[in-house]
């Protein structure tokens, strides 16, 4: 057989010794994350927490959440993690929600379940469109694509944020969902939040508001008596809201949330009698393997369910909440 690649398997297996010290040495050219010279990319709470998460990760490296009845613990933790989510974001008793891998992942749920809520709802959606900021975060243009769905960038205004009188013309009958940040990347600027949930609930739209930034850390800068823009769920027309574990909630990579409220395409399924489908779940009765994935009402992944159950519930400011876990 050619070996055309420059690279194949090796001969002979390399011991762990020589394994660990070829990592180390191989991550030396990285970037100094431990010594502060990444703003973004690795969010870290010091040495302390960092054990922690190690320690809880190591306890899931091999536990599955595709099956909740053989890993009920991993159903419990993500019940508990978006329970307390949903709290955290005042999304009220009719949220639903589902831990997922990232920021990413949490954007194509929310783009997909506007664009099955329009296809369901609507007599005519004819080309799918969402609305939102050149400021937005580039895994939404991804959703959007994978789903066929349109975007239209509008500009932003002289303080960074979306241009409101743009958001305004550029909604038209295909326009299924607006998008906010909070805060965008590139500025660090929330997006008139309020206002554009004016926007949606005139026009008969989602919105939807990309905290993967700023969702577990807005709250509590709120809770110490900064002025923060309204950006949660309290905002009329505020249809679901993606926050990232891995990010300011400190927990190890990847782990994000996404919750939606009362209205929105993630509390339905759609499919057929075999098969169903939201972004809660995937199931299909005639696989020999009863497959079924069901995170509807806050019940989903392994060794991040862990880290992100221990960032949820092992710091002090959310321990001492009123969690609500029916
Ligand atoms: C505002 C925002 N949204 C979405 C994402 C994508 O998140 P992830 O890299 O976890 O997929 C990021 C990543 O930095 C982000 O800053």
């Amino acid at each position: 057989m050619g070996n055309d690649h420059k690279y194949s398997l090796p001969e002979k297996g390399v011991n762990r010794e020589n394994l660990i010290n070829e990592l180390e040495e191989a991550r030396s050219a990285d970037v100094g994350w431990k010594e502060g010279r990444s703003f973004g990319l690795v969010y870290r709470a010091g040495d302390n927490l960092d054990k922690v998460i190690r320690d809880v990760y190591t306890h899931y490296i091999h536990s599955n959440a595709l099956d909740p009845k053989a890993f009920p613990s991993l159903k419990k933790f993500e019940t508990e993690v978006v329970s307390a989510t949903a709290n955290l974001l005042n999304a009220g008793e009719n949220a639903v929600g589902t831990v997922t891998s990232g920021g990413s992942e949490s954007q194509l749920l929310a783009v997909k379940s506007s664009r099955d809520q329009a296809r369901s709802e609507r007599s005519k959606v004819g080309n799918p469109e969402i609305i939102m900021p050149a400021s937005a975060h580039p895994s939404l243009d991804k959703a959007a694509h994978y789903l066929g769905v349109k975007v239209v960038r509008i500009p932003l205004d002289e303080d960074f944020k979306a241009d409101l009188d743009a958001v305004r013309q550029a909604i038209n009958p295909n326009t299924i969902m607006l998008v906010g940040s909070a805060p965008a990347y590139p500025h660090g600027v929330v997006d008139p939040i309020k206002e554009m949930g004016a926007l949606a609930v005139e026009n008969n739209i989602n919105l939807h508001v990309d905290a993967s930034l700023g969702g577990y850390m807005l709250p509590f800068m709120e809770r110490l008596g900064y002025r923060i823009p309204p950006f949660d769920f309290r905002v009329p027309g505020v249809t679901s809201i993606s926050a990232d574990l891995h990010k300011y909630g400190f927990a190890a990579k990847g782990a994000s949330t996404g919750i939606a409220v009362t209205g929105c395409a993630w509390k339905t399924g759609r499919g057929s009698a075999t098969w169903k489908a939201s972004p809660m779940y995937a199931a299909n009765a005639k696989w020999g393997y009863r497959a079924r994935r069901r995170f509807q009402k806050q019940e989903k992944k392994e060794t991040t369910f862990g880290s992100g159950w221990n960032a949820c519930f092992k710091k002090p400011y959310i321990a001492n909440n009123q969690l609500s876990l029916q």
